[in-house]
């Protein structure tokens, strides 16, 4: 299809997203506002039992973000120093960050050069004796392999959390993200598959001790007021962003039945000209990231941006080669699979209210730039 006028799209499309739940999104902001309850209260225990009902897991624990999610989570294990955990190297920073804030080193496994999850079959090499647990991160909205992970674990007698802060509402095998294995983690931020308007985060897992654990670490380890039994952190959940994501839950399954149509989509215009995403037959993604791979990244992304389609690129470098990690010692060459995908990767605009005629337009561009050579 040939466009001969130019269009301005958003990445992500947040706008005409609060415009249609606006009344909804409002309503729970005044109820907060009237009620003058702003730290924690009774929307905060709503939400949990609404998610934790539709993840399948007995509890959700509201946290302030993402990263305090999987942070909480380790400091409910007792992670510390000179403890190992094990994580992809190809994700965003936070997933290893919290590890090495607890003086754990992130031990690195490569990722799968479908998937762009962790490779499960490399997983076992890596485990010592100082291992403590597994970190799979469940990237672009598409659950890690999650079976094979878990029996890993469970024979090594390990822990695993998922971190899905990019897969609230994606399907593996007939079950939610955040709810196969020991704990799974979720981001809030604007523009995840379920996003609040601030930051925000949420644990979930069947086990009623690290529960009760990550419930007392998120205010300062206290049991009761002004008595603290651990040391812990500020990390609850802001109750105005739960009475927001309250709102937007009513809607997420609409979403992510949008969100899918959208990404086959995108598929179906680019398949022949760019990798776009691998999708393995047991599973749903939400596209929290629509991303595909090209050979020629920076004259895609570059013509892309000419013509009003904003990219992104999730992400320009794998973990072993930040700066922040170097101390770990890794090198270039070490993940080849990580370093491979991070030299091709690109997003495209994203979200359930992308329109077709956007859609059209961007997969346009696209080919119209392999075409023109
Ligand atoms: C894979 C992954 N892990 C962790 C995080 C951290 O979440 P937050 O930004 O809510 O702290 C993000 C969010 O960007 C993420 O994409």
């Amino acid at each position: 299809m040939a466009f001969l006028f130019q269009m301005k799209l958003n990445f992500i499309d947040l706008k005409s997203q609060y415009l249609k739940y606006k009344q909804d999104i409002d309503r729970e902001i005044s109820e907060v506002l009237e009620s003058t309850q702003f730290i924690m209260g009774s929307k905060i225990s709503e939400l949990e039992r609404m998610l934790a009902d539709y993840v399948g897991v007995r509890f959700g624990i509201g946290v302030s973000s993402g990263t305090d999610a999987i942070l909480l989570a380790l400091m409910a294990y007792g992670v510390k120093t000179g403890d190992e955990i094990i994580c992809p190297p190809f994700t965003f920073i936070a997933t290893a960050e919290v590890i090495s804030l607890l003086g754990a080193r992130p031990v690195f496994v490569d990722i799968d050069e479908k998937t762009y999850n962790i490779d499960p079959s490399l997983i076992e090499d890596k485990i010592a004796d100082k291992t403590r647990g597994i970190i799979a991160v469940s990237l672009y909205g598409q659950v890690a392999e999650m079976d094979a992970i878990n029996s890993i674990a469970q024979r090594k007698g390990i822990f695993v959390i998922e971190d899905g802060c990019q897969s609230f509402g994606a399907a593996y095998k007939g079950r939610r993200s955040c709810g196969i294995p020991d704990v799974g983690v979720t981001s809030f931020f604007p523009s995840k598959p379920l996003g609040c308007y601030g930051d925000g985060g949420m644990v979930f897992t069947d086990d009623e001790e690290i529960a009760k654990l990550i419930k007392s670490l998120r205010v300062h380890g206290q049991e009761k007021r002004y008595q603290h039994k651990y040391i812990g952190i500020n990390g609850r959940l802001d109750t105005i962003q739960a009475a927001i994501l309250i709102a937007k839950f009513r809607h997420l399954d609409e979403e992510i039945r949008l969100r899918e149509t959208k990404g086959s989509y995108y598929s179906e215009g680019l398949k022949d000209v760019v990798i776009t995403p691998f999708m393995e037959e047991y599973n749903t993604s939400v596209y929290a990231q629509y991303s595909i791979m090209t050979d020629r990244r920076d004259g895609l992304s570059k013509y892309l941006n000419d013509n009003g389609v904003p990219t992104a690129i999730h992400y320009p470098a794998p973990l072993h080669l930040q700066e922040a990690f170097s101390y770990l010692g890794y090198r270039e060459g070490d993940f080849p699979v990580s370093e491979m995908v991070a030299k091709g990767i690109l997003s495209l605009p994203m979200s359930p209210f992308i329109t077709q005629a956007e859609q059209d337009y961007v997969i346009g561009k696209v080919r119209g730039f392999y075409k023109s050579g």
